[in-house]
């Protein structure tokens, strides 16, 4: 019989009265049962972490970063059994699962680094006119207040720990809801956390039904709202309480440029084997998955069998196998609604050259030509293992064709010319720009977040710290400068 996995409440581990079921996508095997606290036990939460709030902020840095260390070592120690854990709940292959366990590694060890850094306060002089004189003005910053962190199903371990260990780092409480789908990664980060000194009431990781959701989302004692998921949520979010502090990390529809200096054999076969990798990994679902190549005419006939080639190389099957390279998506759900977005691209005159073959959750990976701009899989994020490949005249039209798209999470740009990345840089309407690369490259620790309707704010652990935290200013008076 499975046991029923306990929720964190105020830093306990505790149970409710209902629970629901945690299935693989690809065999839908049960891997756990998780318990939902009810009502009374949210409202619980919610208080200790509100009453926390002031002494969680004056807590010593020391031991915030102890504390932090702590969760980046156990990781370590224990990686094996949770990337085994998120490919089992997720679908996820164990070798994107284990990468994930790595980078949730970095995002705890760079909260310690930054706990220890962040604060320590900036001294302006203000005598530098006649009403200044004598005084100095010097600047910190505060939490908020409690986070509400609200995380995704693509990434459970790591994207629970881009709320959670930011929130930790700066002193401010959080109550992080896990996806429904996925939430027994995040619930692991909580039995590293009750192995620290951490205050009650600091942290509870609560897989509260996305039904119940609204009321912790109007409660005001917590005034900060994190979330990472689809655009739709996340503005019904934003749109329900405009007067909270609301970070959106949305959708995204990221483009991969080829330009006409990125030409030789080599390069080609790089840009491919990237391309290729980063379409698929996760099935497809990551936000910054390449879902649109965009390539020179020059080099398209020489880049777009190279892609076919690499796509067809992909290893699908089963995520518990250490070779597979593509698993099955979320759900057989998640599956269909891709195999009609491609289904309506080809009726509208799309050219399928391979792919295109659902098999329960499983997607094929899949590569389209002359798809019409005004199909969803053009507009929309299709969060699935499929790519689009269109001709662009010169590097004015590629970075027109990467704009043209309500999103704008992050691009990559294949070219060995430093002038064309700064006109890159300037010209596209992303988050990121990654040059020499697809845009799926993410180090933890660098800003990310959108433009557009890819969100609001940044992420990426000192970005993130920011955003929980405001500037609050105190003027030293009578002073001899
Ligand atoms: C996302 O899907 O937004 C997260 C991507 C990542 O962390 O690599």
């Amino acid at each position: 019989m499975t046991s029923t996995h306990a929720f964190w409440l105020a830093g306990r581990q505790v149970t409710g009265e209902d629970s629901f079921d945690v299935t693989s996508p690809w065999d839908d095997r049960l891997v756990g049962k998780v318990s939902v606290p009810t009502d009374a036990q949210t409202e619980e939460a919610v208080a200790a972490a509100y009453a926390v709030r002031e002494d969680f902020a004056a807590t010593p840095a020391h031991v915030r970063a102890a504390a932090l260390d702590h969760v980046s070592r156990r990781l370590v120690e224990r990686t094996e059994e949770i990337a085994r854990l998120i490919s089992a709940e997720n679908g996820k292959p164990l070798k994107w699962a284990r990468g994930e366990v790595g980078r949730a590694v970095s995002v705890f060890r760079f909260a310690a680094e930054e706990a220890r850094r962040f604060n320590g306060g900036e001294a302006q002089r203000l005598d530098t006119d006649l009403g200044g004189q004598g005084r100095l003005a010097f600047t910190r910053r505060f939490p908020k207040g409690v986070v509400l962190g609200i995380a995704p199903f693509n990434f459970p371990l790591n994207l629970c720990a881009h709320k959670i260990a930011p929130a930790i780092a700066a002193g401010a409480p959080i109550i992080l809801k896990p996806a429904p789908a996925t939430p027994l990664s995040g619930l692991v980060i909580g039995e590293l956390l009750a192995e620290t000194e951490l205050p009650a009431g600091a942290w509870s990781i609560l897989p509260v039904p996305n039904d119940r959701m609204p009321a912790l989302v109007q409660d005001p004692r917590l005034p900060v709202i994190s979330f990472t998921g689809s655009e739709k949520v996340g503005y019904a979010i934003m749109d329900s309480v405009p007067r909270k502090h609301c970070t959106l990390e949305l959708g995204g529809n990221g483009a991969a440029v080829v330009l006409a200096d990125f030409a030789s054999d080599e390069d080609l076969d790089w840009a491919a084997g990237r391309i290729a990798t980063f379409s698929n990994y996760q099935g497809g679902q990551s936000c910054i998955s390449v879902q649109r190549v965009i390539a020179d005419t020059s080099v398209y006939d020489r880049l777009l069998p190279r892609i076919v080639a690499a796509v067809e190389a992909q290893i699908t099957g089963d995520p518990g196998d250490d070779k597979t390279d593509v698993g099955p998506l979320v759900s057989e759900d998640a599956a269909k609604r891709v195999e009609a977005w491609v289904d309506e691209a080809v009726e509208a005159g799309a050219a399928l050259l391979t792919g295109g073959k659902r098999d329960g959750a499983s997607y094929a990976p899949t590569v389209l030509t002359d798809v019409p701009a005004d199909v969803a899989l053009s507009c929309e994020e299709v969060f699935g293992p499929v790519l689009t490949v269109q001709r662009a005249d010169g590097e004015a039209a590629a970075f027109a064709a990467v704009n043209d798209s309500k999103y704008g999470l992050q691009a990559g740009v294949f070219t060995r010319d430093l002038q064309t990345a700064f006109r890159a840089h300037r010209a596209l309407e992303v988050g990121g720009v990654v040059i020499g690369d697809v845009p799926s490259y993410r180090a933890d620790q660098m800003p990310y977040g959108g433009a557009k309707q890819s969100g609001v704010g940044r992420e990426g652990v000192k970005f993130a710290m920011d955003d929980y935290t405001y500037e609050r200013v105190m003027v030293l008076t009578g002073l001899n400068l």
